[in-house]
């Protein structure tokens, strides 16, 4: 145990017995990000596939997507990049690790508590979430309540995805459009008036469409049988019923988050959509009003990778100087589930992001 953690267990615990004090924010110290070396083009995919380029680029925006080798799983991508989001922030010990994802190495057991123990995390909690594309903005208003809470001070959350391994290779509905990667932030006690401090959290879920994107068998539901149609362990999507809702979701969770943080849509600097097609980010832009220089966008290069599209993103943007001290940013988010989620900071100065 480093002097790092044993400050902020003196935090926890001297603060909550003694002198009362605000109750902490979680502040953005640290962000990374990985992707796979392997690109897969359009053109390579519609070697395969009866599609073609031009359909992918102009139906979702997107170019290429990188896929993960057959010996790469999701705590892999997930270490990648939790080690890049633990340098930028220059920590060696975090309190608690939260993974976002929808393709654990395993049903059992969840895979952040390996991903933990790859990074050298000992006996850390560690556990996996599950909200499909939304993952990574449900796991971060997770981390934010512990810290406030107090019962961490410092959280680790990654969004890590190998697609690949549940997308159907022959399905031309699904097969364009996801991608593999891992993104990742380290969360810490601040207050709530510092740049880099989320605001609270605009979510929800709507089971009802629970099947609009799911895996049909191999869970409880079905599980897994020799007669199997092995069709059935991909991802069947109804894509036109998912855009509608996409657009629509959220277009409304984006104003109550503004709203929650005291903004308007106008006062917001950039909107970090998660990139699930080019024209649902270009239609919430078009519906809220938001001119398209203000929505930064990455899926051209690395397709949808579900929970890792956010962190992905802002890795991304930061890099490339479109996020920039003191910006107010607006997170938002909808995936499977179905799930939304957005929330809000200010950019925080002498942020370091790390691909
Ligand atoms: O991350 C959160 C979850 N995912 C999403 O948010 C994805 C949401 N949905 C979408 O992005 C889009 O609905 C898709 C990209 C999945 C599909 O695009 P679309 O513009 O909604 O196409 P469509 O399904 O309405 O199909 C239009 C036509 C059809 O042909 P016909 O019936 O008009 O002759 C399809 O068979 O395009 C055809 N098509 C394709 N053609 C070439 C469908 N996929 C392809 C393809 N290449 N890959």
């Amino acid at each position: 145990m480093n002097e790092q953690h044993r400050e902020g267990e003196s935090l926890i615990f001297g603060r909550r017995t003694t002198t009362p004090t605000p109750a902490p924010a979680a502040r953005l110290v640290g962000l990374g990000s990985y992707l796979p070396p392997q690109k897969v083009s359009n053109a390579d995919l519609a070697l395969r596939l009866d599609t073609t380029d031009e359909w992918i680029r102009t139906r979702i925006g997107i170019a290429q997507r990188h896929i993960a080798d057959p010996a790469t799983a999701t705590s892999d991508l997930a270490v990648e990049a939790g080690l890049r989001a633990m340098k930028s922030a220059q920590v060696e010990h975090v309190d608690a690790v939260i993974l976002a994802t929808a393709t654990p190495d395993h049903h059992v057991p969840g895979t952040a508590p390996l991903v933990a123990h790859l990074l050298g995390l000992r006996h850390v909690p560690a556990f996996d979430l599950g909200a499909g594309c939304s993952g990574f903005v449900y796991a971060t208003t997770v981390a934010a309540g512990l810290i406030q809470a107090r019962t961490a001070s410092t959280v680790l959350v990654i969004g890590a995805e190998k697609m690949s391994a549940v997308i159907d290779p022959d399905d031309r509905s699904t097969a364009p459009i996801f991608g593999d990667g891992a993104g990742a932030v380290v969360l810490t006690a601040g207050h709530a008036d510092e740049p880099g401090t989320l605001g609270p959290a605009a979510w929800g879920s709507d089971g009802e469409h629970a099947d609009a994107i799911y895996i049909p068998d191999g869970g409880s539901r079905r599980p897994p049988c020799a007669t199997d149609d092995l069709k059935n362990r991909y991802v069947h999507m109804e894509g036109n019923e998912v855009f509608r809702h996409a657009v629509r979701r959220i277009a409304h969770v984006t104003q109550e988050s503004a709203a929650a943080a005291g903004w308007s849509i106008q006062d917001i600097d950039k909107l970090i959509v998660h990139q699930a097609n080019a024209r649902i980010s270009a239609a919430v832009a078009n519906t809220l009003g938001i001119p398209p220089q203000r929505v930064p966008s990455n899926i051209t290069h690395v397709g949808n990778t579900s929970a890792a599209s956010i962190p992905l993103l802002l890795s991304h943007s930061a890099i490339d100087k479109q996020l920039e001290a003191r910006q107010r940013v607006l997170v938002t988010s909808f995936g499977a589930g179905f799930t939304w989620a957005a929330t809000t900071l200010l950019w925080p100065s002498g942020l370091q992001a790390l691909n």
